[in-house]
């Protein structure tokens, strides 16, 4: 299986992007993990996008295509994958289109999870994350047991730096601008389908799991 999931910032993304990998047994490439990974290791990738991750703007193409590039064609990759958070515009969707002709494969599926935007801020502004084990919380979907600590490994929970209300607000701006058009871009190709991705988790990966079915 290679799928992509696309959906504005909170649709849930990196909650469903891990259960539908385990279900297809592919790994989990995540763009946005992958720069966090880099700016906690401070190394100069995780330096250049942090300026670009702290105001709510894409990384640039130049950055971020290397670095999908490099992670699609190593290893476990061979077998399928599910890419989230990439790609986030047109130009990303082409390069990837190539990327993958070059290797002899194609996307299967592009799933698309639809929330509105209050519930973007609901999610985000709720969310907080497991500095020891990378968990990610909602102090009202999904709370610990005891405030501000993780229940799976005791670490302690932190809000992202791009959850701040601002930041939100350009991040959604961002998705209607650059990542919206990459919707129709796949729809055109036939690729693309969506879910409502409001309600209970399990549901959510229900009705993804469903959908995808047609592409076993
Ligand atoms: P990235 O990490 O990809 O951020 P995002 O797309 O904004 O998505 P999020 O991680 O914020 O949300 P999510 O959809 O994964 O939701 P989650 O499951 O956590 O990118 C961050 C930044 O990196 C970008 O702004 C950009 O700067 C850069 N970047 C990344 N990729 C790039 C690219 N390709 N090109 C250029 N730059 C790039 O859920 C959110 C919260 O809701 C959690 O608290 C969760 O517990 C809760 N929740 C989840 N599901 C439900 C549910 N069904 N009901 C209730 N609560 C729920
Ligand atoms: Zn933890």
């Amino acid at each position: 299986m290679r799928l992509v999931l696309v959906g504005p910032p909170g649709a849930g993304k990196g909650t469903q992007a891990q259960f539908i990998a385990a279900h297809y047994d592919v790994p989990k490439v995540s763009t946005g993990d992958i720069f966090r990974a880099n700016v906690s290791g401070g190394t100069p990738l995780g330096l250049e996008a942090k300026r670009y991750m702290d105001a709510g703007e894409l990384v640039p193409d130049s950055v971020t295509i290397a670095m999908v590039d490099d992670r699609l064609t190593s290893g476990d990759a061979a077998k399928g994958f599910l890419l989230d958070g990439f790609p986030r515009n047109v130009a990303q969707a082409e390069v990837l289109a190539q990327i993958l002709e070059k290797g002899g494969v194609a996307l299967d599926v592009v799933l698309e999870l639809e929330v509105d935007d209050e519930e973007v801020v609901r999610r985000l502004s709720g969310r907080r994350t497991c500095r020891t084990c990378g968990h990610v919380w909602h102090v009202d979907f999904d709370p610990p047991q005891v405030a501000e600590v993780c229940d799976h490994c005791g670490g302690e929970l932190f809000q992202r730096d791009d959850d701040k209300a601002d930041t939100i607000r350009r991040r959604l701006e961002v998705y209607a601008e650059q990542t919206a058009p990459v919707l129709g871009w796949y729809a055109e190709r036939g690729l693309l389908r969506r879910i409502d991705a409001t309600g209970p988790v399990d549901g959510v990966t229900a009705r993804a799991i469903a959908t995808l079915r047609e592409f076993d």
